[in-house]
């Protein structure tokens, strides 16, 4: 009797140790799956994308970090004016003097362009735009502050 007694204990003993072994077999795997927040690749549930912006203007608020963030915001004025809805709050000389505006504003000056001479004249901290952007990073950055 004693002897079926201890190797019911040794089976449930090993059978335990097994499950346990399993579990955290498993649970390695599981683990892989949701990586921490310190990854390079922003997680959604992690709070690091904002889960209203496109593609196109999450690549955009990356290079408004990296470029214009220093001088300005969207919604309020820093150095530089606030930039969200610039384009329907005013009316620019021609359809791409934007793009002209932020990527060679030197030579807007240059040839004296009247819009751009109204625009330093209004704010009173003097600064060229002239930022190395393709024109595809131009329309990230629209989508991002339209
Ligand atoms: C060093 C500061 C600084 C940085 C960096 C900067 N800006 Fe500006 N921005 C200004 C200032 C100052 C003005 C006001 C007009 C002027 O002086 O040219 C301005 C004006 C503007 C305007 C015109 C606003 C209006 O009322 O029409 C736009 C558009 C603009 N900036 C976009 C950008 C973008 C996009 C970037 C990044 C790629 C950027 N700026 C980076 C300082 C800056």
């Amino acid at each position: 009797m004693k002897k079926l007694t201890n190797r019911i204990l040794i089976i449930s003993s090993g059978f335990l140790i097994l499950t346990i072994g399993i579990s955290y077999f498993l649970y390695s795997f599981s683990k892989a799956q949701y990586p921490g927040c310190a990854t390079e690749i922003p997680q959604n549930f992690c709070g690091t994308v904002s889960p209203n912006l496109t593609d196109n203007a999450t690549e955009g608020k990356k290079i408004f970090n990296i470029n214009c963030a220093a001088c300005h915001k969207l919604d309020k004025n820093m150095t530089g004016p606030a930039l969200r809805g610039i384009h329907s709050r005013r009316e620019f000389p021609y359809e791409n003097y934007l793009f002209d505006f932020i990527t060679k504003e030197d030579s807007l000056n240059k040839i004296n362009d009247r819009y751009t001479k109204i625009l330093n004249e209004e704010y009173n901290y003097k600064f060229d735009h002239n930022f190395h952007l393709t024109k595809i990073e131009f329309e990230y950055l629209m989508e991002y502050i339209k």
